[in-house]
């Protein structure tokens, strides 16, 4: 054995160790608890577990188990992947045990029930189940079991999107656009459309009439760019470069979508109101305004038509 192989064990040894004082250093910063959701196996065979069924069923599959309450091409599963069970996809356990909740968008403080409803009326671009219907109760339900054993009002591990730090240079619409055609597109298609199957998607809209609203969280280039970093590709999350997704995350949120369902008379007045954050609503891209040309909200789309024959 050579004497020279020790200096190098040495570093080793001196990086391992400062690695584990700076992971010691960062628990202490920032206790995230650590949880697992139960299996879906465990659920009960009783009349319990049929209500937390039919909330999986509602989340899987919105437009069969709720489709009247549904106004564009997507099911709530879209964006809180693997069935609302998946962390860094905004997963529904650790929701559960952050309402209630005061809310910047409504001023107030929301039940977990009231923020089920603002999902319908925006990200579904569809009109809220009452409070007390079967639809949110059983969302709640759903919701209320993926939180078993999970402590309330604590910040748990892999709850919402994690956030993505600003990246080096502002993001780009047509360096979005490249990105978008490499990585995207052929999935979600080349103007964001999605891909059909039947009367259903496989792959679901970014933009247009079929997507998300202007009133969605997923509409803030900051809220996409964090999803798509952690998300996208499908089975790839974290393979693009921050750039990237902030880049592709300002390209797919500067094209038209359903209108703001706050619309206040204008979209200037709408933008100035309503629209103070991370987006391009009412901004002038490739001369067109964001915003002047949306579809009203609550959806007459192709998608919401099947659904109801
Ligand atoms: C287009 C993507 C999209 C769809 C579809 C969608 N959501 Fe969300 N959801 C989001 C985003 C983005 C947030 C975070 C919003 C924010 O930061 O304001 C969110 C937040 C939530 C929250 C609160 C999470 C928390 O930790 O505070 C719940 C609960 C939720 N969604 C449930 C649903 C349900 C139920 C549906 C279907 C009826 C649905 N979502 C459909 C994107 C989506
Ligand atoms: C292999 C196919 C595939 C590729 C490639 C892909 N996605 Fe997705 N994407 C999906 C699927 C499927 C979902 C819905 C996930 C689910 O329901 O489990 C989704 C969901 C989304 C959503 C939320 C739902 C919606 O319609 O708004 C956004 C935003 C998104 N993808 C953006 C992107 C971006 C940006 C890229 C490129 C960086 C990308 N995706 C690449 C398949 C793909």
């Amino acid at each position: 054995m050579t004497k020279t192989r020790f200096p190098a064990l040495r570093a080793l040894a001196f990086i391992l160790l400062t690695g584990l004082i700076a992971n010691v250093y960062a628990a202490d910063a920032a206790p995230a608890l650590q949880f697992t959701p139960p299996d879906e196996k465990d659920i009960p065979n009783d009349k319990f577990g049929d209500m937390i069924r039919l909330g999986r069923n509602i989340f899987t599959d919105t437009h069969q188990y709720a489709g009247a309450f549904t106004g564009n091409g997507l099911n709530c599963v879209n964006c809180h992947l693997d069935r609302g069970r998946l962390a860094h996809s905004s997963p529904l356990w650790s929701a559960y045990v952050s309402y209630p909740a005061f809310r910047k968008k409504t001023g107030s403080v929301s039940t977990y029930e009231e923020r089920l409803q603002g999902c319908f009326n925006y990200s579904m671009n569809g009109k809220a189940p009452p409070l007390g219907s079967k639809e949110l109760t059983a969302l709640v339900t759903y919701s209320y079991w993926l939180a078993t054993g999970a402590p309330t009002g604590k910040k748990l591990a892999g709850g919402g999107y994690p956030a993505l730090a600003k990246p080096p240079l502002a993001p780009d619409f047509e360096r979005g656009a490249k990105v978008y055609q490499a990585n995207c597109a052929i999935c979600h298609g080349a103007n964001g459309e999605g891909t059909r199957s039947g009367d259903r998607y496989a792959f679901p809209p970014l933009w247009g009439n079929d997507s998300y609203n202007w009133g969605a969280g997923m509409h803030r280039i900051n809220t996409a760019a964090s999803f798509i970093k952690a998300n996208m590709p499908l089975g790839q999350g974290n393979t693009l470069s921050d750039q990237n997704a902030w880049d592709v995350a300002a390209f797919v949120n500067s094209h038209e979508r359903p209108q703001d369902p706050r619309f206040i008379h204008t979209v200037a007045e709408t933008k100035k109101t309503l629209h103070d954050e991370d987006c391009s609503y009412g901004k002038d891209v490739n001369g067109q305004v964001l915003g002047s040309k949306s579809v009203p909200s609550g959806g007459t789309t192709r998608a919401h038509q099947a659904q109801k024959k």
